[in-house]
């Protein structure tokens, strides 16, 4: 979605501004600009494209300014153009606005501003509405005018604006999009996301919801939506820049791929005491809770969602409780069975994807306890949970999630344990037994990232198919679900997962001579019937490529290309089975000559609806 930074201080803004900028540029955008004080007005330049075309446009102006404001745009309303590019003014251009949300009632606004203010539009953005708003109430006082605007506006939204008239601040608003702000030494930043201010400073003011942000260079004041003054303490960052550079890979996503060793161990070592005890400190669930917990929603999107689904097989084995899993955008609207003896399971790699945290109000407002599995600390989902579970993947700037899953998937895991443990649903025996195959993850991952050259032929070979259908029995569908968006993210082949099951009940239609099939047969107790599947397919002309454990050769007589993982518990295959996968879809999308790490039409972290 959209970035947002902004620069008050005494360096140039536009160097900056485009830095920070391109340090967002993971969250997906298809325009770019930016509007800095400079020589006594506001110097407002926008262009349709990547970041590297407005660089060019700018290359021999004089932009020296040393306050600014700039936007990468991912576009909602109106096409990606240079006239819809972020920043957008008021028509005679003496305020500035950056925005990332969506503001739902910008049409009524738009008419009133035209029809009974005789404002003129350019842009079909809801943004330039903003600008016009400001622009009605602004009589000298930037704050002043911000307050009286944001309270016309409905919807989400992240902005910062600059007025001509006051060229020592830069006002910032958050409602529901994520907004943070860098303080520095006579100097201070906004920006939609931390990686975006980390090359200047590691001291953040996390901005919460409602809250209206007064920036000068050298003091930082934040209000309520009341206008009352707000104490804050200062979130110290403690990652390394590096962790947000791809250091030597060639793309993020493989970074993360080669990183899940140390982010499955780290997730897993945070939680152990004595490394063997599963410690969740300061999540009180007690026995007691348990007891009266009578189900459990676990909610997320997208790749969270599919970490869900495992989850939900862990806790039902282990803790026994009957788990619903759904999808944030749909749960909202179901009218979902939540009460105060439900448990509410938000995961989120982001912690601020819109329509999880919505439902999170949601079940909260139905009096559900909440709790969340996140990888961003201090994220709007984190906040607003009763508890957190974080799990420590570092930065995950890809758009497509691989360390983000498998450090989810340990989540849910120790979740599980716990839960079976204190309630006395599972044995010590069998707690024990998990959490040593638990601590031998970090190694089988390694396993099989080391031998990625089967994969990497495989995606050399496969790379052109119209198609690929993912199948599995069991927790193999979970994972044929996760493979299948990996692929299709990236690759934009089109592809299905499905229960091998179901084939015969129409999907077998499809299958002709030639088609990829994945077939993932890491279910012990469901093997032969994979084996059957995989002849049905074979039968029908499929190329099958299988994922089996070592050990399971029979599947290489029906299979024409079998990639082994290490042996495991039948309940933990989701967080090795899942490594060729992404594997496959990042070889393919390289060799599509893809844009791998900023997919089309994608965006990292979703805060529109
Ligand atoms: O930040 P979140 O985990 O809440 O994001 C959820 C989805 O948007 C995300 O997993 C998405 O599906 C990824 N692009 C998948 O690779």
């Amino acid at each position: 979605m959209c970035g947002i930074v902004g620069y008050i201080g005494d360096k140039k803004a536009t160097d900056i501004l485009i830095d920070g900028l391109s340090r967002l540029e993971y969250r997906g955008y298809d325009s770019a600009g930016i509007a800095v004080f400079n020589d006594g007005d506001i110097c407002v330049e926008k262009y349709k494209g990547r970041l590297a075309v407005l660089e060019e446009k700018i290359k021999d102006k004089d932009i020296s300014g040393t306050v600014g404001i700039g936007h990468t745009r991912w576009a909602t309303h109106g096409e990606p153009s240079d006239t819809n590019a972020h920043p957008h003014t008021n028509y005679s251009q003496n305020i500035a606005v950056i925005h990332n949300g969506i503001i739902e009632n910008y049409i009524k606004l738009k008419e009133w501003l035209m029809k009974e203010k005789g404002h003129s539009f350019k842009s079909e953005t809801d943004t330039e509405v903003i600008a016009h708003l400001i622009d009605y109430y602004y009589e000298g006082d930037l704050l002043d005018a911000v307050y009286k605007a944001i309270d016309k506006m409905e919807g989400a939204y992240a902005i910062g604006v600059v007025a001509k008239d006051e060229p020592d601040k830069i006002v910032a608003v958050r409602k529901d999009s994520p907004l943070i702000v860098g303080i520095g030494e006579d100097e201070n930043f906004i920006a939609s996301d931390i990686p975006a201010l980390l090359k200047y400073t590691r001291d953040m003011y996390l901005i919460e919801n409602g809250e209206v942000v007064l920036l000068t260079k050298d003091d930082v004041k934040i209000f309520n939506e009341f206008g009352q003054e707000q104490k804050r303490d200062i979130f110290k960052v403690t990652w390394d820049v590096e962790s947000a550079e791809k250091e030597g890979y060639e793309h993020f996503m493989i970074k993360e791929i080669y990183e899940q060793p140390k982010g499955v161990s780290q997730t897993l070592n945070r939680r152990l005491e004595d490394d063997k005890i599963i410690n969740l400190d300061g999540i009180k669930i007690t026995k007691e809770d348990l007891e009266r917990i009578d189900k459990i929603y676990i909610v997320a999107c997208g790749t969270a969602y599919h970490a869900g689904l495992v989850g939900k097989n862990a806790i039902e084995k282990y803790a026994k409780v009957p788990v619903i899993v759904d999808v944030a955008s749909e749960f909202r609207y179901r009218d979902p069975f939540v009460d105060d003896k439900t448990l509410f399971i938000a995961i989120s790699q982001s912690g601020e994807t819109l329509d999880t945290l919505a439902a999170l109000r949601e079940a909260k407002r139905k009096g559900a306890r909440i709790l969340s599995v996140v990888n961003v600390v201090g994220s709007s989902v984190a906040r607003e949970s009763d508890d957190v579970f974080y799990t420590w993947a570092g930065p995950e700037i890809a758009v497509a999630s691989t360390k983000a899953y498998t450090t989810q998937l340990v989540a849910m895991y120790m979740i599980a344990l716990n839960m079976g443990i204190t309630k006395g649903t599972l044995s010590t025996e069998r707690y024990n037994e998990i959490i040593e195959e638990l601590k031998n993850m970090p190694e089988k991952i390694q396993n099989i990232l080391d031998k990625y050259e089967t994969t990497q032929h495989l995606a050399s070979s496969q790379f052109n198919n119209e198609s690929v259908f993912f199948m599995g029995r069991g927790l193999d569908v979970e994972v044929s679900l996760e493979g299948s968006l990996k692929l299709k993210e990236i690759s934009y082949i089109n592809s299905f997962a499905i229960a091998a099951g179901e084939l015969k009940h129409g999907t077998i239609a499809l299958i002709e001579k030639g088609t990829l099939v994945i077939a993932l047969a890491t279910q012990d107790k469901l093997y032969d019937k994979m084996l059957s599947n995989i002849k049905e397919v074979k039968a029908r002309g499929a190329y099958v490529v299988a994922i089996a454990k070592e050990g399971n050769t029979e599947i290489e007589k029906s299979a024409d290309t079998v990639i082994y993982i290490p042996d495991t518990f039948d309940e933990l295959t989701p967080i090795l089975a899942v490594i060729p996968l992404q594997l496959f879809a990042y070889y393919v999308s390289v060799a599509r000559g893809n844009d791998v790490d900023k997919p089309r039409n994608l965006a990292k972290s979703v805060t529109v609806e």
